[in-house]
């Protein structure tokens, strides 16, 4: 699973098909999907629930995971190539998580690799396994995808989790608000397939368009990603969710956030019942269980 393009709507849903069954399944019948299988993962770039989620899922399914979850510990420290690390990690495992900060990494590596790898995350260009989680949270609490409006905010021109979402929605029939500072909208390059195929418009006006979204999906601007700090300080808490901006959404409007948060939303939103982002991480837990369940046992689930 290197991009979330080579997925279509039938492919989303066998995913989602499999993640409730695996849901619905006791605890000693999902032990049993993947016994004896081992997941490999490699993270070049920090992650708390990737990682974690990846490996509470494998578990859950009766599996077991090795890993390098600092890269400054490995051998890549003492100049060991990519290449090498994804050939040494094949020999160890029957399935790849590589998380890194190239571009084109993922791809690179799925071509290296003796097994089946996923993508947890591949520089500014896309992260899969988190737009598939995406869209199940919001198939599960909305019910449906087909006919939302969906406002994505924040950091839309290095978020590679925006990227996957808006490749995964160009599926759907959907209507896209992008709300950004001027700065930070989409990079022309990525966006001639989702110019094609998805209904979108841009703003930097987030308060405007509240009241008419059905789900509202808060991005962190990532300080890491901005080559000139002094661009990051002019953009730094551009958007900031908070009571009086919940009281303008739609009162079953629902928002999501891949984490970490910074300020953008507030923790005094957490207990409200539009929150949604804790729920979005334990589904991570649930899809990525169903994708390694397809991708590792023969036999189906
Ligand atoms: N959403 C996400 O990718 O989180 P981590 O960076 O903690 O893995």
């Amino acid at each position: 699973i290197v991009s979330v393009r080579d997925f279509d709507k039938q492919k989303f849903e066998t995913v989602f098909q499999a993640t409730d069954k695996i849901i619905g399944m006791n605890q000693n019948e999902r032990r049993e999907i993947v016994r004896g299988k081992t997941l490999g993962y490699l993270f070049f770039e920090p992650s708390t629930r990737t990682r974690l989620s990846f490996e509470a899922a494998m578990a859950s399914i009766g599996g077991t995971s090795l890993g390098i979850a600092d890269a400054s510990s490995s051998s890549a420290r003492k100049g060991e190539s990519l290449a090498d690390t994804v050939k040494i990690m094949s020999l160890y495992s029957d399935v790849l998580v590589l998380r890194h900060q190239l571009d084109g990494s993922s791809r690179f590596a799925a071509e290296i690799s003796e097994k089946p790898l996923i993508n947890a995350g591949s520089g500014t260009e896309e992260h899969p396994t988190q737009a598939i989680l995406d869209l199940y949270t919001i198939r599960k609490e909305k019910k449906k995808i087909d006919g939302l409006k969906i406002g994505i905010v924040g950091d839309l021109k290095y978020g590679r989790t925006v990227y996957s979402l808006l490749y995964a929605l160009s599926n759907y029939n959907v209507d896209v608000k992008l709300i950004s500072p001027p700065s930070l909208k989409i990079r022309s390059d990525s966006t001639y397939e989702i110019r094609k195929k998805l209904q979108y418009s841009e703003t930097s006006d987030l308060e405007e368009n509240l009241d008419d979204l059905d789900v509202i999906y808060v991005t962190r601007i990532q300080k890491e990603r901005f080559a000139d700090l002094e661009e990051y300080v002019k953009v730094k808490g551009s958007y900031k969710i908070g009571p009086e901006l919940v009281k303008k959404m739609k009162d079953d409007a629902i928002i999501m956030h891949p984490l970490p948060r910074l300020d953008e939303i507030s923790h005094e939103i957490d207990s409200t019942k539009q929150a949604k982002y804790f729920k979005q991480a334990q589904y991570g837990k649930d899809t990525r269980a169903a994708l390694l369940a397809l991708i590792l046992n023969e036999n189906g689930i």
